[in-house]
């Protein structure tokens, strides 16, 4: 025998033996090995399965306005912010189209109100936030406001986490119609889920609770009946979405809400997470802390609404990666956003103001493949600032994402920083295009105050207020097919991007990132190749320049210099 071969087979033997010795160890420990495997895959993947859009009816074309981030950071109070609304109405910024004002973090005070509500800074706000929604409204305009996904916000304010229902109603009470909602602080839900022994009804019309146990329960997946040394049986292989028990024939006198008991099984230091899904439809959440009791059974509750008959109780815990617990948590917020001002328009009988929801996890749990079912645009990337780095930094991450973007909903590369910082004007021109091309919301981020000349009218010299009011810019971004631009062609420094628009013409933009002009040329069969792309085949086209504002005809292609850091945006239609 070859050497080579008798050392391949001595490592096989040696392998062999060791996989032995761990299927004893494990079957000793009770451990079901296939289920480790499937729980181990269950991490790298995204189980969000719900198939529509969030749509609120919000976010048909992506949204304009004015966020206090940028600039302000946690210097914010109530008169910047209506100087701030001012300013949007004197410069024409609110009639170019940006009408949202929005608080991003510490509009906040650090305590909630007596009845646990949030409540603005008790003295940087100190008419509260109804009275500034009441004051942007009369402008014209529409306030937006902030909060994180987890216990305190990235600024360490009291934030929405485990008080999604509270907050919402407060929100839709003061007539806020944006919310960006943060990760800082979250708290995963975890992939674990408790034993279960039964399920009990008990409430309205019912004398007893009625018990279902868990003989009774139809077990899909890895879900299994285990008999402990006590001699009871349990539910177990619930986690990580591999395994489910359904509880069927659940009969109640009439329709109505009753009360779930879910009676489980004390059984470790862990935290756990159980989900209830009531007649397939109805989806409860219940956290369960790790256990520290004497007693070996607890009793979970929840009050769930049942149809007069038969129904199902399923019990699983679906959440298998990080990307699960985000997408699920997110959900609940859009849930409860849209909740809320549906009960808040029927109460005082007036018209819904729906809120747009805006989900800011940075891009950590891919967003892209969830997020329009959640919410209505969702950021792709970390914080951007204002340096030329960061922002094509983001432009890279989020002009591979176009596939996800539609009506509805958008990838949201971060507020603009046009304006801000030591950008040059051929800079702030490309972001604002780059961002338009990505049909991305057009969140200003810079002091439009300084748009405001002393004698109180507008400044209509001001470079950066014409770049922000460029119409034909901003109808590129608001072209109502709301697709995101194709990247066609890179060869490292200079692109061309593609975006079809809904009079069958299309918006074309090159883009130079190196340090040096260069010469860009693009075919027209390139561009009539895009799948999305509705522009006829013709003799000739009009190319119109949208920062030139000049036209010219060409037939074949289009060939353009673009300075440094700079970008060439025309509007190719056909000429008939
Ligand atoms: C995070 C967000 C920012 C901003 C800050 C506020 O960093 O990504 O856009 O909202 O929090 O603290």
């Amino acid at each position: 025998m070859k050497k080579e071969k008798a050392v391949l087979l001595g490592v096989a033997a040696a392998a062999g033996a060791a996989l032995g010795g761990a299927a004893v160890y494990l079957k000793k420990k009770n451990i079901c090995p296939r289920c480790e495997i499937k729980k181990a895959l269950s991490k790298t993947k995204i189980h969000y399965s719900k198939d529509s859009l969030y749509n609120n009816g919000t976010c048909a074309v992506p949204p304009m306005g004015w966020s206090s981030w940028n600039l302000f950071k946690n210097k914010i109070d109530e008169n910047v912010i209506l100087d701030i609304a001012r300013a949007m109405k004197i410069s024409g910024l609110a009639d170019a189209g940006y009408v949202y004002v929005n608080l991003d973090d510490c509009w906040q005070s650090s305590m909630r109100d007596e009845n646990g509500r949030l409540q603005g800074d008790l003295t940087t706000f100190p008419h509260g936030i109804k009275w500034l929604v009441d004051e942007v409204n009369a402008m014209g305009l529409k306030l937006g406001i902030y909060s994180s996904n987890g216990t305190f916000t990235c600024e360490d304010l009291p934030a929405s986490l485990y008080h999604e229902r509270t907050d919402a109603e407060t929100f839709a009470e003061w007539g806020v119609e944006y919310f960006k909602y943060d990760f800082c602080h979250n708290v995963p839900l975890p992939s674990k889920a408790p034993f279960i022994d039964s399920i009990l009804i008990g409430g309205a019309g019912i004398s007893r609770e009625e018990e279902y146990s868990a003989q009774n329960a139809v077990l899909t997946g890895e879900a299994k009946l285990v008999k402990e040394d006590g001699g009871k049986s349990y539910i177990k292989g619930l986690c990580s979405g591999i395994g489910a028990a359904e509880f069927k024939g659940i009969t109640v006198p009439e329709d109505g809400e009753y009360v779930l008991t879910i009676v489980m099984r004390k059984s470790d230091s862990k935290d756990k997470f159980c989900q209830v899904t009531v007649n397939k439809t109805d989806k409860y959440g219940i956290l369960i802390p790790p256990t520290k009791a004497f007693s070996r059974e607890g009793r979970l509750q929840l009050v769930v609404k049942l149809k007069k008959g038969e129904n199902t109780v399923e019990l699983t815990n679906p959440v298998g990666s990080a990307a699960d617990s985000a997408a699920m948590q997110y959900e609940k917020m859009g849930a409860e956003l849209k909740r809320a001002t549906a009960l808040y328009a029927e109460k005082n009988n007036c018209e819904e103001k729906p809120i747009l929801f805006s989900i800011c996890e940075w891009g950590k749990n891919r967003p892209w493949k969830w997020a329009s079912k959640a919410g209505n645009i969702w950021r792709t990337t970390p914080d951007i600032m204002p340096h030329w780095a960061s922002i094509i930094g983001i432009y890279e991450v989020n002009v591979r994402l176009n596939k996800y973007a539609g009506p509805g909903a958008f990838n949201d590369p971060d507020m603009l920083e046009v304006g801000n910082g030591d950008l040059t004007v051929q800079e702030n021109m490309s972001h604002f295009s780059l961002w338009a091309m990505m049909a991305a919301p057009l969140i200003l981020g810079n002091d439009i105050r300084s748009f405001v000349k002393e004698d109180g009218t507008c400044d209509n010299d001001n470079k950066i207020l014409n770049i922000l009011k460029n119409e034909e810019i901003i109808a590129v971004d608001q072209d109502k097919l709301g697709i995101q631009c194709v990247r066609i062609k890179s060869n490292g420094v200079a692109d061309v991007l593609v975006k079809p628009l809904a009079d069958g013409s299309v918006a074309l933009c090159f883009l130079n990132k190196g340090p040096v002009k260069v010469n860009v040329k693009c075919a027209v069969k390139d561009i009539l190749n895009l799948a999305s792309v509705r522009l006829p085949s013709a003799q000739s086209y009009n190319c119109r320049d949208l920062w030139e504002k000049t036209e010219q005809e060409i037939s074949e292609s289009v060939e353009a210099g673009v300075e440094p850091h700079g970008v060439r945006v025309f509007k190719l239609s056909a000429v008939k």
